[in-house]
């Protein structure tokens, strides 16, 4: 393989640089160039290219985001738009792909490969944690280091006040950055999409608490939760128990600035492997850590495979919450 391209797609997440600079220092250790396509999709259809060597990565293994831009693309979604991106990598001399991005990412990258004929290896980058078969995404730790933080400042301002606070984290679909950041950050309660809540025995807790000398609480919400995030569930908190609530949304706070050790360490290692797999002949994997260890896992085996959380963590809370 003489030449590949490389891409980000879906949600931006700390830690995508770090793996940018892996795959290219990666490659070029092994003479094969990178040709950096921005925005994702979109400008593999347009043919929106720019060459990427060792030194144009210099410097930015410590910033978030990513420099060759993301966005998700509905045109690729149909085959005419998979037929054009073909068509420009073939112009541009691409052998094969690294794509980082999440779960959406990968089941476009599959579609392509099984349609024209390129092998496509997939980087997870994704704050949420969701992805099936590997451990951690890529800006998990930085999101949920990013949720404590603010949960710590919150919770000076809701002691002085005698307040009760619901913040509101991201996942759309996956409560990890809730779970991690509430059992870290001692929140007295955590809502999560994977678990419906009995809204009125939590806030008989709350009550409860207040009864046993607790003057504020942290509830950590998780922006997919059932009832609608953490507004709806403070409205409903307020007409159960008569309390007073301050409702904090952190919101894309969560998916900017520079990355943990642990993130930028995945990133680095995540990259290296799949170029290597890249080199191996490998396709249509994507790169996960499993125990401290790289692994493969085809795309095809984390589809119709939901992470669950681990809700052992969600009664440690509330035993930690007495
Ligand atoms: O998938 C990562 C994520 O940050 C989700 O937690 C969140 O729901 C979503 O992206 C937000 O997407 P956007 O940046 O398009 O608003």
């Amino acid at each position: 393989m003489k030449r590949i391209g490389l891409f980000c797609s879906g949600g931006d997440a700390p830690g995508m640089n770090a793996a940018i600079r892996a795959v290219v220092r990666s490659a070029v250790f092994h003479n094969i160039e990178v040709v950096g396509i921005l925005r994702g999709y979109n400008g593999m259809i347009k043919g929106d290219f720019r060459p990427l060597t060792a030194r144009s990565v210099s410097g930015i293994i410590s910033r978030g985001g990513t420099i060759l831009h993301t966005a998700r693309s509905p045109e690729f979604m149909t085959y005419k738009g998979r037929k054009k991106a073909f068509g420009q990598l073939k112009n541009a001399g691409i052998e094969g792909l690294v794509a980082i991005g999440g779960d959406g990412t990968f089941r476009g990258a599959r579609k392509f490969t099984t349609e024209f004929d390129i092998p496509v290896i997939g980087v997870t980058g994704s704050i949420d944690n969701d992805c099936w078969g590997t451990d951690y995404t890529l800006g998990f730790d930085t999101a949920v280091n990013i949720a404590l933080d603010a949960i710590d400042r919150i919770r000076d301002t809701a002691a002085s006040h005698d307040r009760i606070f619901f913040v509101e984290v991201m996942g759309r679909n996956s409560g990890m950055i809730a779970l991690w950041s509430g059992l870290a950050g001692g929140a007295d309660a955590i809502f999560i999409p994977e678990v419906r809540e009995d809204l009125p025995a939590v806030a008989r807790e709350l009550v409860e608490g207040r009864k046993m000398g607790k003057t504020s609480a942290i509830v950590v919400v998780a922006e997919g939760e059932e009832a609608g995030g953490a507004f709806e569930i403070a409205k409903k908190f307020k007409r159960l128990t008569g309390l007073d609530f301050r409702v904090t949304i952190l919101g894309h706070i969560q998916r900017g600035g520079s990355p943990t050790a642990f993130d930028r360490i995945l990133g680095t290692r995540s990259g290296a492997a799949a170029v290597e797999a890249l080199r191996k002949g490998k396709q249509n994997q994507m790169v996960g850590i499993q125990n401290g260890k790289m692994v493969l896992v085809p795309f095809c085996k984390m589809w119709n495979r939901r992470k669950r959380p681990d809700l052992g963590w969600l009664k440690i809370a509330e035993m930690m919450s007495v």
